[in-house]
């Protein structure tokens, strides 16, 4: 089952309490309306808030309009270092950039307008306060089992990148029991959140920017979360312009505290190379490598593969995968084999039912699930749970995943 699915039994509001600052009075009833569900508390400054908060438990607080300024957010920030425990959610009458942007510098965990609907503010409040109990459940010490990066990568546009990247997301966040997230690393065009059908409400723009003063609870509460799955995105900025503004150690920070907080994160990258790609390329501990079944992609793939020396930088790591690989197009598999130098570990067929679930913002994975497509895409996926799964048993983990692979290639050799 997918890791969103076990949550549901989290959500006692025992684990965590929830409270609210807002100096105004007509701001304050609304609230007290608005989150009377949570059976917060409402106080008019934060000094009488935290006054009547006894003990340490974990705790959301929503901090009203009336503190959506300069000294509002200054209280925000000094909660947050003061007490640890706490959560700040910034409830504001209207949410621009910078106001989000300022709001999370100063340590607030999440921001919404005033007019969300109930259920918004709600798993907001229900975000924060699972990630303070997981904080606080957490093991401090000890080495962090740190999840794996499979990327996707190829030096030409087109042959399906985030096709492989959004559905192996959706099909390892629906068999995995560990938490799985994708990051859209095209951050000019990506298209994973249109994809995946899920809003973009804070994207990579949000994380880069928070990435030096973020905790994994802030980083939580940029995730969005697709539904059904479980699987938690951190889609690419709106804006194509926002890409400059994001560096390589922004990318690998956000990279690197993903992988502390999920098993699994799958980077979808652009199809050029710059220092991003090339951050994450090394970062990954898989590079899904994809070629389309046609001649000018294979020999674009091989020519960037010298280039690019990606033999000497990800040699171990890279996964060959055909795309729309079948019968009908003359190409011989053991011809592209030669060609580029590297086994076939995959091969996933042409199929219309690609396109159809693309233009649905369904993964076809879960839009035809019998489809040829969507069976080939499981199985790409089932060869990463495999390996974690014999990872847990096995003596040696170089040992299994050589064991895991050299099945795979038997069977796509045996199709
Ligand atoms: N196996 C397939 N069968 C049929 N159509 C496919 C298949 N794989 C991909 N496509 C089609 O190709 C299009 C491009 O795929 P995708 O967006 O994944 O490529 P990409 O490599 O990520 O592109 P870019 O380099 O622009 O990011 C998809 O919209 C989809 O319709
Ligand atoms: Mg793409």
């Amino acid at each position: 089952m997918g890791s969103g699915s076990s949550r549901s039994d989290m959500n006692s509001p025992k684990r965590y309490r929830v409270a609210a600052v807002e100096p105004d009075q007509r701001f304050r009833t609304r609230l007290t309306i608005q989150l009377a569900a949570t059976e917060a508390r409402v106080s008019d400054t934060i000094e009488s808030l935290v006054a009547s908060l006894e003990g340490n438990r974990p705790t959301v607080v929503v901090f009203g309009p009336g503190l959506a300024n300069d000294t509002g957010l200054a209280q925000a920030q000094r909660l947050a270092r003061q007490h640890p425990e706490m959560g700040v959610v910034l409830v504001c009458e209207e949410l621009s950039l910078s106001l989000l942007q300022q709001a999370l510098r100063a340590g607030v965990r999440d921001a919404l307008a005033l007019d969300a609907d109930d259920a918004a503010v709600r798993q907001a409040i229900e975000r924060v306060g699972e990630s303070l109990v997981s904080m606080r459940t957490a093991p401090g010490t000890g080495p962090v089992d740190l999840g794996r990066v499979i990327v996707t990568f190829s030096t030409k546009g087109g042959v399906g990148k985030s096709i492989m990247a959004t559905n192996v997301a959706v099909a390892l966040a629906s068999r995995s029991s560990k938490q799985v997230v994708i990051v859209d690393a095209d951050l000019q065009f990506g298209d994973v959140a249109v994809l995946l059908g899920v809003p973009p409400t804070h994207t990579t723009v949000d994380a880069a920017a928070a990435i030096d003063q973020a905790d994994t609870a802030m980083m939580d509460s940029f995730l969005a979360t697709h539904p059904g799955t479980g699987l938690r995105v951190l889609p690419a900025p709106v804006e194509p312009s926002a890409a400059d503004s994001i560096s390589p150690e922004q990318m690998l920070g956000i990279v690197r505290m993903l992988r502390t907080m999920c098993g699994f994160v799958i980077v979808d990258m652009p199809p050029h190379f710059d220092d991003v790609v090339l951050a994450l390329l090394e970062e990954a501990d898989d590079v899904l490598l994809v070629a389309s079944m046609d001649i000018p992609s294979i020999k674009n793939l091989k020519v960037g593969i010298q280039t690019l020396g990606l033999l000497s930088l990800a040699g171990p790591k890279l996964r060959l995968v055909l795309n729309r690989a079948n019968a009908k197009v003359n190409l011989d598999i053991a011809d592209v084999e030669r060609a580029i130098g590297l086994p076939v570990q995959f091969r996933v067929p042409s199929d219309i039912a690609v396109p159809q679930a693309v233009n649905r913002g369904v993964p076809v994975f879960l839009d035809k699930p019998r489809s040829g497509a969507a069976l080939a895409l499981g199985q790409l996926a089932d060869a990463f749970l495999g390996v974690e799964e014999q990872e847990a048993e096995a003596a040696t983990v170089h040992e299994t995943r050589r064991r895991a692979w050299r099945r795979t290639d038997k069977e796509a050799s045996g199709q």
